[in-house]
């Protein structure tokens, strides 16, 4: 088959496009042709090795992590799925590799696929909207009235975030760049803050929850919008112990591993109208180098995905 895969941390001459072994299908596993391959920031983070101290890779290491696709095989302990099933997943960092055109992932990691959105659009799905789920429904345990603060409303994870508070009866605030408030008000955003105008610190206060997808100075301001006692959920930066007691509030880092349960329930929501994925650019496998290189200059605008395998190969 063939994979964009790196044999040594780097920039994007390190991405090779190159024959590779179809994985192996273990017994808990399914075996998936990957239709379509989303793009995620760690996976140039973990393409140029800043993770290597958290995630070290041995190489060749195929990258990617989120995809749709169809099974085409499953493992003998694998009772819930069938070949032919249109799935979508997350799969675990260890064993990696959506970039390519088969993957084997565990069963208990993978969802049916929603019916009413392509393979492209379920593939911008996983990461972002797990990630999303575990900060403001299981993290923030988000309820009616509940004043929360999304940094990067228009990002993968943001746009999400905005959507499933807003379902959860929240006032909504979100920051996001001029050209993109209309459409994070569309989402359902309350207030809309243009980070490139304003400071969102002098204008928000009280915030029960703020939902970090940036880090470093955003995170920093963002501790003194939250009211005593309040939650800030980072995706980027582990916020700091002491920095949360000198502000009175609390800090914790999302970052869990994948499970199809939640996938299930998010599919489910859009296939009732309740969530969208923003996707841009798409892209061939043969083409990930410059999908890495426009979303690391941080001008894409929307999810990038790869297009992989031909849902009928
Ligand atoms: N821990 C986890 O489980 C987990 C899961 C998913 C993602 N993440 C991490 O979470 C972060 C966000 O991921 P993503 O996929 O949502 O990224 P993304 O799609 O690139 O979104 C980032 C968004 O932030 C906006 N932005 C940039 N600077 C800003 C500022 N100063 N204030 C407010 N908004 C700003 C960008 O807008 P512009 O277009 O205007 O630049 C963009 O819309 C990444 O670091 C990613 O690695 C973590």
């Amino acid at each position: 088959m063939k994979a964009i895969r790196i044999h040594a941390y780097g920039d994007i001459n390190q991405m090779q496009l190159e024959d590779a072994p179809i994985p192996m299908c273990g017994p808990g596993d399914v075996l998936v042709r990957v239709v379509a391959a989303g793009i995620n920031p760690i996976d140039w983070k973990l393409r140029s090795g800043v993770m290597a101290d958290n995630l070290a890779k041995t190489f060749p290491f195929t990258l990617g992590s989120d995809a749709a696709g169809v099974v085409t095989a499953v493992g003998g302990a694998v009772s819930g799925f069938s070949p032919g099933d249109e799935v979508f997943f997350y799969a675990e960092f260890a064993r990696g590799g959506t970039y390519a055109e088969y993957l084997a992932v565990e069963a208990t990691q993978v969802a049916l696929k929603p019916r009413t959105v392509s393979f492209a659009t379920a593939a911008a799905l996983p990461t972002p909207g797990q990630a999303a789920w575990t900060a403001l429904i299981e993290v923030a345990q988000c309820t009616q009235g509940m004043r929360v603060l999304i940094h990067g409303g228009a990002g993968a994870v943001g746009s999400l975030a905005v959507q499933l508070a807003k379902q959860h009866g929240a006032h909504v605030t979100a920051t996001a760049g001029t050209a993109d408030l209309a459409l994070v008000k569309s989402l359902g955003a309350d207030e809309v803050i243009d980070y490139r105008t304003q400071r969102f610190e002098q204008v928000v206060k009280n915030m029960d929850v703020v939902l970090d997808t940036l880090g470093g100075v955003t995170q920093e301001a963002s501790w003194s919008t939250l009211r005593a006692g309040g939650l800030l959920v980072a995706t980027t930066m582990p916020p700091s112990p002491e920095r949360a007691a000198a502000a009175g509030a609390h800090g914790t880092f999302v970052f869990t591993p994948p499970r199809g349960a939640v996938l299930a329930q998010l599919a489910t929501l859009v296939d009732t109208g309740r969530l969208r994925m923003l996707v841009g650019q798409e892209f061939t496998l043969a083409d990930a180098p410059l999908a890495h290189r426009l979303g690391e200059t941080g001008k894409a605008r929307g999810k990038m995905v790869l297009h992989v395998c031909s849902p009928d190969a």
